[in-house]
């Protein structure tokens, strides 16, 4: 059992109030909040630490190097990288989903090619892929969804052909809470002989992450969902293909030598690191890191079921609600309307009473085109939150339903 209690005082903010209420915090999906351990550490190196990494010769140039691959080192083996040349330090997810969707289609797509991306996916892991589908003349083919939200891979090998060059799909959906059955999309996407994006923003957080098992080719994720500073993320992509991809970006840290008629780049990881990284944050994201390695995940994941469990239960027993991804292994994202309100208004008074959930299209807009809705109301439970908190949010939730409904 983990002790909410304790894990919960790591959490300054969780202690706050707003409009003279306790904050109740259900938009961890969104982002999540920071414990201790990485305010501390981004506080420490602007006071302590701060220099240019890979350029000084100087003491704190060469610790803030130092620290910087040492957060990749930590990184690595989170994610189970077979080594520190696939793990590429972005400013967050979005920008990893660009630079492998911009950089693998010069080298990969031609012509002709066709993508599959699932029907569940984040807006990031979609117009990418059609940006770079555009660019180059290639197909975009959908992998749809059912009722329940469950991802139908069985459509799979309907979609495949010898032209499919990628398939990108989530590790776990932002609205739906599905995990997706990665490793049989990347059984066939593999046999076809096309390369597998995975968007793990949702998916490390409940559950982890082992790209080795998973057999991806690309995963990308935040840190600032996995209790770490916002504008770092990272980029895994398998080295064989790194290696053959062109960089996106020019700039400082990613070259061999620059001449005005010939420049060579760096190797990896850097070849994809153009300009001053964000070392502050990708050191203070390996705390984030140090910091969920810290705790039982078996635990955790079994607190966040309890969590969702709870939640689906007292909130479908409110009259005209409905709870979008009713998949048996889904994680802690609870998406839901209510018949005849207005998402946007539940999110309203739910705030006043202050609990924060995320309202609106979710950044997935086909899912709700899917489901036939402009918007729904996302709870989304973190390791901090308690029974309570679903508790007040099913009170909340039925408390505007009786202020909304005439
Ligand atoms: N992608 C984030 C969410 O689902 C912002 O809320």
């Amino acid at each position: 059992m983990l002790d909410i209690a304790r894990i919960r005082e790591e959490f300054p903010i969780l202690s706050r109030t707003v409009y003279g209420r306790p904050l109740v915090y259900l938009d961890s999906g969104a982002t999540a909040q920071k414990p201790r351990a990485v305010i501390e550490c981004t506080e420490r190196l602007y006071r302590e630490l701060n220099a240019n990494i890979h350029r000084g010769v100087h003491y704190l140039s060469s610790e803030a190097t130092a620290m910087y691959e040492a957060a990749r080192e930590q990184i690595r083996t989170f994610i189970g990288a077979s080594s520190r040349e696939e793990v590429i330090f972005t400013s967050g997810a979005t920008a990893s989903l660009n630079t492998v969707a911009r950089s693998w289609s010069e080298r990969f797509l031609r012509e002709g090619d066709n993508i599959i991306i699932s029907q569940m996916e984040h807006h990031s892991n979609i117009v990418p892929w059609q940006m770079a589908a555009q660019a180059r003349g290639a197909e975009i083919r959908v992998l749809p969804f059912d009722d329940s939200g469950r991802l139908c891979t069985e459509l799979l090998d309907t979609l495949i052909d010898s032209r499919t060059r990628m398939v990108a799909v989530t590790q776990a959906s932002n609205t739906l809470g599905t995990r997706p059955d990665i490793e049989t999309v990347v059984a066939r996407a593999h046999a076809a002989g096309a390369h597998v994006t995975v968007d793990g923003c949702q998916g490390i957080v409940h559950g982890g992450t082992d790209v080795a098992r998973m057999g991806c080719d690309f995963y990308a994720f935040s840190a600032h969902k996995l209790y770490g500073p916002t504008g770092t993320g990272v980029l895994y992509g398998r080295r064989e293909l790194l290696e053959q991809m062109p960089p996106c970006a020019g700039g400082g840290d990613m070259v061999e030598s620059v001449s005005f008629e010939k420049t060579t780049y760096a190797p990896l990881p850097l070849k994809f690191e153009a300009g001053t990284a964000n070392y502050v944050g990708a050191i203070a994201a390996a705390e984030a890191v140090r910091f969920v390695s810290s705790l039982d995940a078996a635990a955790v994941e079994d607190h966040e079921r309890r969590l969702t469990q709870l939640a689906h239960r007292l909130l479908s027993e409110i009259e005209g609600l409905r709870i979008y991804g009713t998949t048996e292994d889904k994680c802690s994202i609870v998406s839901f309307d209510i018949e005849g309100v207005h998402n946007y208004d539940v999110g309203m008074i739910l705030d006043k009473l202050g609990i924060a959930v995320r309202t609106g299209h979710h950044c997935a807009e086909p899912v709700m085109r899917r489901f036939g809705v402009s918007g729904m109301c996302r709870a989304s439970m973190a390791l901090y939150n308690t029974e309570d908190e679903i508790e007040a949010l099913a009170a909340g939730v039925r408390r505007a339903v009786r202020m909304l409904r005439k």
